[in-house]
């Protein structure tokens, strides 16, 4: 049994990893600041919540003084690319001041094993897809780069201090919890399956397809969904090898399955029986045509493979969780 402490755990995903570490017996402390996250989302997990901002350092400290960790996993963060471009400046504080803060005050308080929500926007426009972890990061956005920053940092304080982490570079994440208990609700969203699964709702009229002149078989951007329980899983592999004296490393995590605008809207379709109506619209800037992860480097290194390889059975999860709350939490 370890003892985790989880920033941001009351969002999208880091309320199922804390779910999966409460089921195997963890105990698990989240700080948030409910910013995007939901109380409701970990409620009845068993975890204890500190409502709290990590870029607050004098609170993380009285947080590891009066509790001690084996390891923290960090998921807070701004995450809207379109937002970043605007505001590059509140990202770049609560991004990358926020993981400095972090990092801080566990070199402070002797905590060395950090678990880091990366993503795959720090790739940028791939030179080769599938992407592997080797391939050069180039982040085309102020969100992508202020995750690289972090990871960055990451590489630097486990030269200076002795820090030891899992940077996951996660791909799309999707679905829900299959309970249907815990789910995605962000506002605005901005997620291709929220956005199809609210068109069949009939919350939104229809779905806006940007670019049908891609490079790709049906000429729609196509994208790596990865099943939120899967990166769960991730995670406490990833928490695993660093617990048991495990070198720090980046993996990617997608589902190696690349999926097009267009396919996620038919499956959605046959998931959920509705008709849900597309527009075809002129492609956005900075859209790269295709994102699709290897992850071949977590499959060979900690065993993971993910449960949810179907699409179907990841929309499916999906469906159920928006069916049953409409309106999110
Ligand atoms: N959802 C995806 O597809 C995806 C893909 C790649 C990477 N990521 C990364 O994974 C992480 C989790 O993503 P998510 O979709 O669950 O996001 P989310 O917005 O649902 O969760 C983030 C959580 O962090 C909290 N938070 C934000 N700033 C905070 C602060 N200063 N102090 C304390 N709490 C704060 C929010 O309230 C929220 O509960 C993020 O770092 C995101 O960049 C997500």
């Amino acid at each position: 049994m370890s003892r985790y402490l989880i920033v941001g755990g009351a969002g999208y995903i880091g309320s199922h990893v804390v779910r999966a570490l409460v089921e195997r017996g963890d105990t698990v402390v989240v700080l948030d600041n409910l910013s995007t996250g939901h109380l409701e989302a970990i409620a009845t997990s068993g975890a204890r919540f500190i409502p709290g901002d990590v870029c607050e350092g004098n609170g993380l400290d009285r947080l590891f003084r009066c509790q001690e960790f084996d390891c923290v996993m960090h998921f807070a963060a701004s995450s809207l690319v379109g937002e970043s471009v605007t505001k590059p400046l509140d990202y770049y504080a609560n991004n990358a001041g926020g993981a400095i803060r972090l990092l801080e005050a566990m070199q402070r308080n002797g905590v060395d094993n950090f678990v880091f929500s990366s993503t795959a926007a720090v790739y940028g426009e791939p030179s080769r897809v599938p992407i592997e972890e080797s391939c050069t990061p180039q982040p085309t956005n102020p969100y992508g780069r202020s995750k690289r920053f972090i990871e960055q940092l990451l590489g630097d304080c486990a030269k200076a201090y002795g820090l030891r982490y899992a940077a996951l570079r996660y791909f799309n994440a999707g679905g829900a919890c299959p309970s249907g208990e815990i789910g995605e609700d962000h506002s605005p969203e901005t997620h291709l399956i929220p956005l199809v699964l609210q068109v069949a709702l009939g919350q939104r009229e229809r779905i806006d397809i940007y670019g049908t002149d891609w490079p790709t078989p049906d000429g729609t951007c196509v994208r790596d969904y990865v099943h939120v329980c899967d990166l769960a899983d991730a995670h406490l592999l990833a928490a695993d090898r660093l617990a048991a004296g495990g070198e720090s490393v980046v993996f990617n995590l997608g589902n190696e399955r690349g999926l097009s605008v267009r396919e996620v809207v038919d499956l959605a379709r046959r998931v959920t029986g509705r008709e849900i109506p597309v527009r075809d619209a002129p492609r956005r800037s900075g859209d790269p045509a295709r994102l699709v992860a290897s992850s071949s480097r977590i499959r060979s290194a900690l065993g993971w493979s993910p449960r949810f390889e179907d699409p179907g059975e990841l929309i499916e999860t999906a469906w159920r969780w928006h069916r049953e709350h409409p309106h999110g939490y």
